[in-house]
């Protein structure tokens, strides 16, 4: 293993950025395809890693759409999530932070008991058994109606002990967050954490709704916020963090080259960015090839990556004294 790979798994992190669907695996997904009878458009893992080449953000979430058709069952979702809890322990995460997209899931028929049953069942075990620990956030798909949000968020009140938070993601351009003004300022009442993706494709102006329409603690992505300087301000005086995702932006035509990758310019600006993997099956990598990827390109030295982990834990939604304990032994560490 290169000492590189070993200095990250050493860092404990926590991954803020990652949807459970965008973990699973070409041969998990065939796997299950024929655990529960459903037919695939491609005839083999190869051919459907092939398919995995994007120009934008719309290429890739077809197929991903496609992908989650093979989730029937609460075994399914408990085995998805067990096999990406064993990845992020492996990576040196210490917290996850879980997206899920319900919706997708009852349009399929699949009842929202079974998918937050089972990744729910998964986040206990994997803590018992490793020591991570997990929250899970629901988002609302921001290319469907807001009165369709509203009846998940519905859904979601009668679980409400095991989702930490809501979040918005699928098409983002023609899908501002101010469409979601309403079901965002529910869920908030009834005691939800709220972040939203913004400015991945879409303009800076839906990362200042995100903020105050919305009213979000923390912004998915954020990239094109450096276009706006007074963005950029207001960001870096709040230090709300943005969890970038940086394979996730290179595989979608974000950035056309990771050497181009905004992330150190960021940082500079004295941001509170962190780094995920989005949706590592199908963009070439889990938290720590992403780590790799930027380090490599942008040449980020050890304090650089040691600053990385520590936003990782500031930004996450755990109690203080929990973030506090984590942020301990990281500091601990680098004395060592
Ligand atoms: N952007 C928007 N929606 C998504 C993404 C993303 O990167 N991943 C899964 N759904
Ligand atoms: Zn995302």
């Amino acid at each position: 293993m290169s000492d590189q790979r070993a200095f990250l798994e050493r860092l404990p992190k926590a991954e803020l950025h990652m949807h459970i669907e965008g973990s699973l695996e070409p041969e998990m997904l065939f796997a299950l395809a024929r655990r529960n009878g459903v037919k695939l458009a491609y005839d083999s893992v190869e051919a459907l890693r092939a398919a995995y080449n994007f120009s934008r953000l719309q290429d890739f979430l077809d197929i991903y759409y496609q992908g989650m058709s093979v989730l029937r069952t609460e075994q399914d979702f408990y085995d998805l999530t067990t096999a990406y809890l064993q990845n992020a322990v492996a990576d040196g995460v210490v917290h996850s932070e879980i997206f899920f997209d319900p919706q997708v899931h009852l349009g399929n028929g699949v009842g929202f008991d079974s998918v937050i049953g089972g990744i729910h069942r998964a986040t206990v075990d994997a803590q018992e058994r490793h020591g991570i620990s997990t929250l899970i956030i629901m988002c609302f798909l921001r290319d469907l109606e807001e009165a369709d949000a509203e009846r998940t968020l519905d859904l979601a009140l009668d679980h409400k002990e095991k989702i930490v938070g809501v979040g918005l993601d699928s098409a983002e351009l023609g899908h501002p967050p101010s469409k979601f003004k309403r079901v965002f300022a529910r869920a908030r009442d009834a005691g939800f954490r709220l972040t939203a993706h913004a400015g991945e494709e879409g303009p800076p102006e839906y990362i200042w709704e995100a903020l105050d329409v919305l009213g979000v603690e923390r912004i998915d992505h954020g990239v094109r916020a450096l276009e706006d300087p007074a963005l950029v301000a207001r960001l870096a005086a709040e230090q709300i963090a943005l969890t970038v995702c940086p394979l996730s932006n290179l595989r979608l035509c974000v950035v056309d080259h990771m050497a181009k990758h905004p992330l150190r310019r960021l940082l500079e600006s004295g941001l509170l960015a962190t780094v995920n993997s989005d949706d590592p099956s199908y963009f070439g990598g889990y938290v720590n090839d992403n780590f790799i990827a930027v380090q490599d390109a942008l040449g980020l030295n050890e304090g650089d990556l040691f600053k990385l982990s520590e936003n990782s834990l500031v930004a996450s939604f755990l109690p203080e004294v929990e973030k506090q304990a984590h942020i301990q032994r990281l500091r601990d560490i680098g004395q060592q």
